[in-house]
């Protein structure tokens, strides 16, 4: 079995197989490039989820979908149906998981730079739980809600524990800086934080929760910093309830994901639950409910991209698959992030013999528009059908249409 082989997708005579189906059947059928994506391994990720929470503790555990990974409206109504939660991080994502039927109250708006005009959209929907990203955030919301008179406003913080953690530096959303450098935007500081529940009391909003999100993509190796951050927001929780606040929830965000890359060690999911139920019944506090953000690990590998081999150039000693996709249009991650990997195979032969190093090249202008660099692969052939797995997550919500290529078919299965 080869080590990226899943439920999602596997081998059969050589040939991949894509929730079930032969993908480059899949391809003829629906054309390339194809996003595919499996509703079955969707909801075994988010089964295992569940049960990891109902065996580690007796609060409510809330599995809130970070719809950023893939707005997709089948993956939402089928995660809406299976009883998740929403972050969601615009007022587009809000309307969005609404039109898939998650009723308000199941919905947290997280803004970052968040605007007049985001704070009266999120306001006039009843029920909404609205996190806050910056002490300063608080005096726009004080002027807005004048507007909406009456009504009672759930809210949250998001705080900056202080450290922070994600596969790349661009991927780290706490601490004060990330590893190159760049000064992190999210979360209120440390110090800060009871202040900002007193003052949004004062102005008569209903504080409910308290949040944070470290970074994305964690590993096996991450765990020990991960914990330390669990407790550090259930040291946060406690001061808070002995200030007079205590909270509904406590949100510990996502970060978690699948297997991208063969030499990397999976996050241990269960035990980080595991920790988190533990910390949290040993700090005795009255919170309800526990909550965590997954978006990679719910759908990133239930999502695969196909792409046709045109042709197979060569130039100076290099080899280059030349593909009918270009990597702004549907996996943006590796030209974005270049420490972002995604394992390509070759759908009508898995394996086989004349192996190469080849360059999966997209059809863009831009040298870094490459799937994969240098490859060991079956040398691929004109007509070829590839496929560029863990492809469900931050691929096509992020891609573009630069060079006017257009965004290609989804479809889930
Ligand atoms: N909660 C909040 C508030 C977030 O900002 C994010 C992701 C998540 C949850 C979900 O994180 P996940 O479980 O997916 O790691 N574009 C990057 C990932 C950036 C994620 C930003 N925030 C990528 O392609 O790797």
């Amino acid at each position: 079995m080869n080590w990226w082989e899943t439920d999602f997708v596997s081998v059969r005579d050589n040939r991949l197989r894509i929730a079930g189906r032969d993908a480059a059947e899949l391809a003829a059928r629906y054309g390339t490039p194809l996003y595919v994506y499996g509703k079955d391994r969707i909801l075994e990720r988010f089964a295992r989820l569940e049960e990891a929470f109902a065996r580690h503790t007796a609060l409510e555990g809330r599995i809130s979908y970070a719809m950023k990974a893939n707005p997709h409206a089948g993956i939402l109504r089928l995660l809406q149906r299976r009883g998740a939660w929403i972050d969601a991080v615009s007022p587009c994502e809000v309307e969005t998981a609404l039109k898939a039927g998650f009723p308000p109250g199941r919905i947290m708006y997280t803004g970052t730079s968040v605007s007049r005009a985001d704070l009266r959209f999120a306001f006039g929907i009843e029920g909404l739980t609205v996190n806050i990203d910056a002490a300063e955030q608080l005096d726009l919301m004080n002027e807005v809600r004048r507007d909406v008179p009456g009504r009672d406003i759930r809210v949250s913080v998001r705080w900056n524990p202080g450290i922070g953690r994600g596969f790349n530096p661009k991927a780290v959303t706490a601490g004060k800086r990330a590893s190159d450098g760049m000064p992190i935007k999210f979360g209120v500081e440390a110090h800060k934080v009871v202040d900002v529940f007193k003052r949004a009391r004062r102005m008569g909003f209903r504080p409910v929760g308290l949040h944070q999100h470290l970074g994305s993509g964690w590993v096996r190796e991450d765990l020990g910093l991960v914990v330390t951050a669990v407790d550090r927001l259930v040291r946060k929780a406690r001061e808070l309830e002995k200030a007079g606040f205590p909270l509904e929830f406590l949100d510990f965000g996502g970060g978690f994901g699948p297997r991208y890359l063969k030499s990397r060690r999976l996050f241990p999911v269960e035990d980080y639950v595991a920790h988190i139920s533990r910390a949290v019944a040993g700090a005795g506090l009255s919170a309800r409910a526990l909550v965590i953000e997954p978006g990679k690990y719910m759908v990133g590998d239930a999502g695969a991209l196909l792409l046709g081999v045109e042709y197979v150039k060569e130039s100076y000693g290099n080899l280059f698959a030349c593909v009918d996709g270009g990597t702004f249009n549907t996996v943006p991650r590796p030209a974005i992030y270049l420490s972002a990997h995604h394992e390509i195979v070759n759908a009508g032969r898995v394996d086989g013999p004349h192996r190469a190093r080849v360059t999966v090249a997209g059809n863009l202008c831009e040298t870094g528009d490459v799937f994969g660099r240098e490859r060991l692969m079956p040398l691929p052939r004109n007509g070829d059908i590839l496929a560029v797995l863990c492809a469900g997550a931050y691929c096509r919500s992020m891609a573009s249409r630069f060079n006017l290529r257009p965004i290609p078919r989804e479809v889930l299965i």
